[in-house]
Parts: C-alpha cells; sequence; structure tokens
C-alpha cells in the first residue's frame, strides 16, 4: 500500500476514536488506551520508516522533520500523564481536548505540506515501498510511551480546558439517548393487540352472538 495512503487512513482512525470521547459518558479509559495503541504505533513507524527518508529527500526536510518529531515527543507526553488521569475526570477530559489540538496541527503538517513535498518527490515505486515498510514497523512498534516520556509533554492546554468544558455542557443539554418506547401491557391491551384467555373468550362469545 501506498505509505501516504496508509499514514492518512491511520489519521483518520485517530480522529474517530477522539470524536467517541467526546461523545463518550462511559468507557473512556478503553478509548484512550486504543488512541495510545494506535498513535504510538503510527509515531514510532514515521519515525523508523518515513521521516530519515524525508529528512534527506525533500525541501527544508531536516527543519520539517524536527519539528515533526518534536510535536510527536509532545504527543507521547500527554498520552504517558493521561494513563495515570481518573476516568470520567475534568482532568482527563482536558488532557484529551489538549491531545486533539496538538494531533488536529500535527496532522495537518503532515497532510499540507510534508505528504504532498513526499508524493512530488519519491515517486509511486518508493512510495510503496516505504508503505510496506511502514506497516511492518507498525507491528513491531511499541504500543505505549515510554516512562521518561511525560517529561516532554507540554501540559495540559488553556484551549484544552476549554473544550473539555464545552464538551461537559454540551453532553449534559444533550441528555441521555432516548429509548425506544415501548408500549405497557394495559395500553397494549387497550389497544387490542393482545390477545389474553379473557380477551379471546370475550371476542368469540361476541362472535357467537352474531351468528345467532
Ligand atoms: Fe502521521
Ligand atoms: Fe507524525
Amino acid at each position: 500500500m501506498n505509505a501516504v495512503a496508509l499514514l492518512k487512513k491511520d489519521h483518520r482512525s485517530v480522529e474517530r476514536l477522539l470524536d467517541r470521547y467526546r461523545a463518550a459518558t462511559k468507557g473512556k479509559r478503553a478509548i484512550v488506551e486504543e488512541i495510545t495503541r494506535q498513535l504510538s504505533a503510527h509515531m514510532a513507524a514515521e519515525e523508523r520508516e518515513l521521516y530519515p527518508v524525508l529528512r534527506r529527500a525533500i525541501d527544508n526536510g531536516p527543519a520539517l522533520m524536527s519539528d515533526a518529531e518534536k510535536e510527536h515527543s509532545e504527543a507521547r507526553g500527554l498520552l504517558s500523564e493521561l494513563k495515570s488521569l481518573e476516568e470520567g475526570s475534568f482532568a482527563m477530559d482536558a488532557k484529551v481536548a489538549t491531545l486533539r489540538g496538538a494531533i488536529a496541527h500535527h496532522v495537518k503538517d503532515e497532510e499540507e505540506e510534508i505528504f504532498p513535498n513526499a508524493e512530488r518527490t519519491l515517486g509511486a515505486d518508493a512510495l510503496n515501498d516505504l508503505g510496506m515498510r511502514i506497516a511492518r514497523a507498525k507491528r513491531s512498534a511499541p504500543k505505549r510511551p515510554s516512562r521518561s516520556a511525560a517529561k516532554r509533554s507540554p501540559g495540559t492546554s488553556v484551549a484544552g480546558v476549554a473544550s473539555a468544558a464545552v464538551d461537559r455542557v454540551n453532553r449534559m443539554f444533550a441528555g441521555p439517548a432516548p429509548k425506544r418506547a415501548r408500549k405497557s401491557s394495559s395500553r397494549r391491551k387497550r389497544a387490542g393487540r393482545v390477545s389474553t384467555p379473557r380477551a379471546k373468550s370475550a371476542a368469540s362469545k361476541q362472535r357467537a352472538r352474531k351468528r345467532r
């Protein structure tokens, strides 16, 4: 598979998980763990297979790759801090919102500048070969950040706190998902849709009277 297509697919998958977290009222720890697994493998594979090639091949490669690696370190720092936060806490929501902002910025840089530059420079065969190597690297990559990663966290951002607060208010007003209405048995009886033994016997007596 083409390296750029594969990496964009990973980006969309993480974005979907971040959206799911935003709408969730429970199971948030499991969503954070899946985000951690997917992002850790994705970033490690990019650093191992893609970035060294682009550092040499594209315009302004060394500066672009250094920035990208710094953003990866910050994302690992946020993921590492998330491990110790309580599920359902505002601190966890604010940290995930900070991560969402950081990821959106990084993905924009990759998809609008770095990947188009790679496509112009490398050609289809090299991109397909890179895609195979990235897929292999993802399988063997660590699926969680190292213990020391938290040191490089940028910390929870003001924008992350604000965004988490807005999400909370929105969820509060949205309320729980409406349950599908089930008619009570007495309502169903009134609607004539349930045949209890008594209802059956009354109906057969009525039919007998009509025949007479
Ligand atoms: Fe990426
Ligand atoms: Fe990246």
